[in-house]
C-alpha cells in the first residue's frame, strides 16, 4: 500500500526523503508528496502519477530543511490526483501528515470538524488528522503543557479518536524539531544513524542510511528529535524499546543490470532454492541408518505436535503456495488441509477443530488480512482448553515483519527482498517451506516410508540447476514465443491437475498482473463443464502437462481444447517432448522430474512468458497499474 518516510537531523531532507520514497515505490506509485519545515513554514510538493513527476517539481525548488515527511499512494479513498496525494495539511497549513491505511471514523471527525468551520481540499480520510491535531492544539489544556510536550500530547489524543489500521508521520511548522511516528495495524520502522533519524514504512528503505532499526509495535508512538528517539503508548506511557541490527545487504534491493526487478528475481530462484536447501535440510539424515532425526531443521515442535487438522490462510500468489501445501500436506503428511482467502476466512470462519495449525503465508508479511484472520483465530480460540488454542506458523521472507511478530513460529524461506510486485522467487521460496514442513510431519508421523523422503529430497536437491537449465536453454524460445502474444491477444486459459493445478493458478494470474491480458484457469478436468465455451482460435491455452499420475488425463483435456481450435501451449518434460509434440503447438519444457516436486520447475517458464510479453508491450513490469506489493488496507 501505501508509503511513508520521514527525516530529521543534518543533511537537506528533500533528497532523503525522495530516495527513501524511491525504495518504497513499490508500495503504491498513484502520486507522492513531501512536506519539510523551512523558515518557519511548512512546504509541501506533491505530484500526480509516478515519483519521477515529483522529483522533477522538486528539482525546481530545492531547499535546505533538515525535517521532513514523504509519501507515496495507493489510492482508497478519493481518485488519484494531485489533491489527494499526501502530504495533507490542517486549514491553516502549519501541520503535515502522511498516512499509510485507512481511517474508518474520518466522516464522522470530518462533519464534526466542518461544524466548527474546518475546510477540506481532499477527498481523502487522511485530512482530517492534521485537521484534528490543529483543533487539539487550540485547546487551553495543551498550552500548560512545556513546549516539548505539546504536539505529542496532541497527536496522542488525535489517534485516540481515530478508528481503523494505519501508521503516521507528522510535523508541524510551530515544533520544527520533531516528527512523531506512530504506528496501529500498519508497519512503520525507525533507523537510528548518526545525529539524524529516519522513519519509514519498510525496513529494507532505510538499509542505505542505517542498519540501526526498530520496527515499531502497534499502539507506538514515536517522537523524533535531533537528540534522539522516544517511544510512548497510546495512553501518553514512556516505553522503552531498542533497536536491533539488520544484516541485509542493500546490494539486495540494486537491479544488478536486469531490465527489470521481475527479471532479477526469476534469475535469483536457484539460489534461494540453494538456501533454502543448505537451510533445512538435514545432510546427516539418511533413510538406510534408520535415523532418529527429522529430515529437516524446521524444530517447529511442539506447535506441530499431535496434528488433526492444518488451515493455511493467505492472498494472492500466497493462496497458491498454500494450495501447493495443501496437496503435499495431504498426500504427503497425511494430515486434512484446508486453504481459505485471508479476507473470506475473517468473517466466515471455519468451526474449531482441535490440534489445529494455522499457517498464514505471505511475501510482505504484512498483508491485512492475513494478519487480521491470523489474530482473529488467536482471539477466537484463547480461553478454550489447550487442544483448542491456536497454534500460528507464518511462512514468509520477511522474519522482521508484523506476521512474525503475531505467530508462534516462523519458517523463514531465505528469498530476501523481493521489489517486482509480481511475486516469483517469494512464490518458489515459499513452495519450498510447504516441501519442508510436510517432510517433517511425515517423517515424524511415519506417513510415508523413509526411502521416499529421501528421494523426495533428493529430487529436491537437483531444483536449483533445474532450474538453471530452463533459464539457460528457454529464455530465447520463450521470448520469441512471447512476441505472438503481445498485440492481438486478449484471453489466455491455463490449465493443470492435482499438485499443477495451482501453477495454472499462479501462471494466469502472473500472465493478467503484468501484461493486462485477461487470463482464467482451471481445473483441466473442469474446462469441460463450462469454460470450453469460451475458446476459439483467439484464446490460447497453456496446458501444465507434467509427466505422473494425471499426466494422461491433462493431455486429453488439451486435445479437446485443441479440437475447438485453441492454440495449445505446453509445459512439459523435455524427455517428453517429442511425444507431448503431436498434442501441442507450442512447448515450454523443463527437465525430467519428479511429479511430486514439478510445480517448482513448471512455474519457471510460466513467470518467463508472463514477464516477456509484457516487457515487449513496453509497460511497467515491476509496478502493474493499481497493484501494490504489500497490500496493509482491508
Ligand atoms: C499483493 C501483491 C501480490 C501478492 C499479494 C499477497 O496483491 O501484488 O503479488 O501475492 O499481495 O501478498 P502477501 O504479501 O500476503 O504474500
Amino acid at each position: 500500500m501505501c508509503g511513508i518516510v520521514g527525516y530529521i537531523g543534518t543533511q537537506a531532507a528533500t533528497d532523503i526523503l525522495i530516495s527513501g520514497l524511491e525504495r518504497l515505490e513499490y508500495r503504491g506509485y498513484d502520486s507522492a508528496g513531501v512536506a519539510t519545515i523551512l523558515e518557519g513554514n511548512i512546504n509541501c510538493i506533491k505530484a500526480k502519477g509516478k515519483l519521477y513527476n515529483l522529483r522533477e517539481k522538486i528539482e525546481r525548488d530545492v531547499n535546505p530543511a533538515q525535517i521532513g515527511i514523504g509519501h507515496t499512494r495507493w489510492a482508497t479513498h478519493g481518485k488519484p490526483e494531485e489533491r489527494n496525494a499526501h502530504p495533507h495539511l490542517d486549514m491553516e497549513k502549519r501541520i503535515a501528515v502522511v498516512q499509510n491505511g485507512i481511517i474508518e471514523n474520518y466522516q464522522q471527525i470530518r462533519d464534526e470538524l466542518k461544524s466548527k468551520g474546518y475546510e477540506f481540499r481532499s477527498e481523502t480520510d487522511t485530512e482530517v488528522i492534521p485537521n484534528l491535531i490543529a483543533e487539539v492544539l487550540k485547546t487551553a489544556e495543551e498550552d500548560f503543557l512545556p513546549r516539548y510536550a505539546r504536539l505529542l500530547a496532541a497527536v496522542q489524543k488525535t489517534v485516540n479518536r481515530l478508528k481503523g489500521a494505519f501508521a503516521l508521520a507528522i510535523i508541524c511548522a510551530d515544533y520544527p524539531e520533531e516528527i512523531i511516528a506512530v504506528r496501529q495495524q500498519a508497519p512503520l520502522a525507525i533507523g537510528f544513524g548518526q545525529g539524524e533519524f529516519f522513519c519509514n514504512s519498510d525496513v529494507t528503505a532505510l538499509l542505505p542510511h542505517t542498519r540501526a532499526v526498530l520496527s515499531l509495535e502497534n499502539g507506538d508512538i514515536a517522537k523524533l528529535t535531533p537528540l534522539g528517539v522516544e517511544i510512548y503508548n497510546f495512553a501518553g506511557d514512556r516505553i522503552s524499546r531498542f533497536p536491533r541490527t539488520l544484516d541485509w545487504n542493500p546490494v539486495q534491493t540494486e537491479k544488478q543490470g536486469f531490465r527489470h526487478y521481475m527479471l532479477k528475481e526469476i534469475y535469483e530462484q536457484p539460489a534461494v532454492v540453494r538456501t533454502c536447501l543448505d537451510t533445512y535440510i538435514n545432510p546427516n539424515w539418511h533413510a538406510d541408518e534408520n535415523p532418529d532425526f527429522s529430515p529437516v531443521n524446521i524444530g517447529l515442535s511442539p506447535i506441530t505436535d499431535d496434528l488433526e487438522h492444518i488451515q493455511i490462510l493467505a492472498c494472492g500468489t500466497s493462496w497458491h503456495a498454500a494450495l501447493i501445501g495443501k496437496y503435499l500436506l495431504e498426500q504427503v503428511a497425511g494430515i486434512p488441509t484446508t486453504v481459505d482467502y485471508a479476507s473470506e476466512f475473517r468473517y466466515s470462519p471455519k468451526p474449531i477443530i482441535p490440534n489445529t495449525l494455522t499457517i498464514g503465508v505471505t511475501q510482505s508479511g504484512e498483508t491485512a488480512d492475513t494478519i487480521a484472520a491470523l489474530e482473529s483465530e488467536r482471539a477466537r480460540r484463547a480461553g478454550l482448553e489447550p487442544k483448542f488454542q491456536a497454534k500460528l506458523l507464518a511462512i514468509t521472507n520477511r522474519a522482521e515483519s508484523s506476521i512474525a511478530q503475531i505467530c508462534d513460529r516462523i519458517i523463514d524461506t531465505h528469498a530476501g527482498i523481493e521489489i517486482g510486485v509480481a511475486a516469483t522467487k517469494t512464490f518458489v521460496a515459499q513452495t519450498m517451506g510447504f516441501y519442508f514442513l510436510s517432510l517433517d510431519l511425515a517423517y515424524r508421523r511415519q506417513a510415508i516410508p523413509n526411502s521416499r523422503i529421501e528421494e523426495i529430497i533428493e529430487g529436491l536437491r537437483h531444483i536449483p540447476s533445474q532450474i538453471e537449465t530452463i533459464l539457460d536453454t528457454q529464455a530465447d524460445a520463450i521470448e520469441e514465443l512471447a512476441h505472438d502474444f503481445a498485440t492481438e491477444t486478449e484471453d489466455f486459459i491455463f490449465i493443470g491437475r492435482g499438485i499443477n493445478f495451482p501453477i495454472a493458478l499462479e501462471g494466469a494470474l502472473k500472465l493478467k498482473e503484468i501484461s493486462y491480458i485477461h487470463a482464467e484457469a482451471y481445473p483441466a478436468g473442469e474446462m469441460k463443464h463450462g469454460p470450453i465455451a469460451l475458446l476459439d482460435n483467439k484464446v490460447p491455452v497453456v496446458a501444465v502437462a507434467m509427466p505422473g499420475s494425471v499426466y494422461e488425463k491433462v493431455i486429453s483435456n488439451a486435445q479437446e481444447a485443441k479440437a475447438r481450435d485453441a492454440r495449445l501451449i505446453g509445459v512439459t518434460t523435455a524427455m517428453n517432448a517429442t511425444e507431448a509434440g503431436h498434442t501441442f503447438d507450442d512447448m515450454l519444457t523443463v527437465p525430467e522430474v519428479d511429479e511430486l516436486i514439478s510445480p517448482i520447475l513448471s512455474i519457471i517458464p510460466l513467470q518467463m512468458l508472463s514477464y516477456h510479453i509484457a516487457a515487449i508491450k513496453g509497460l511497467d513490469v515491476d509496478q502493474p497499474r493499481n497493484l501494490a506489493k504489500s497490500v496493509t488496507v482491508e
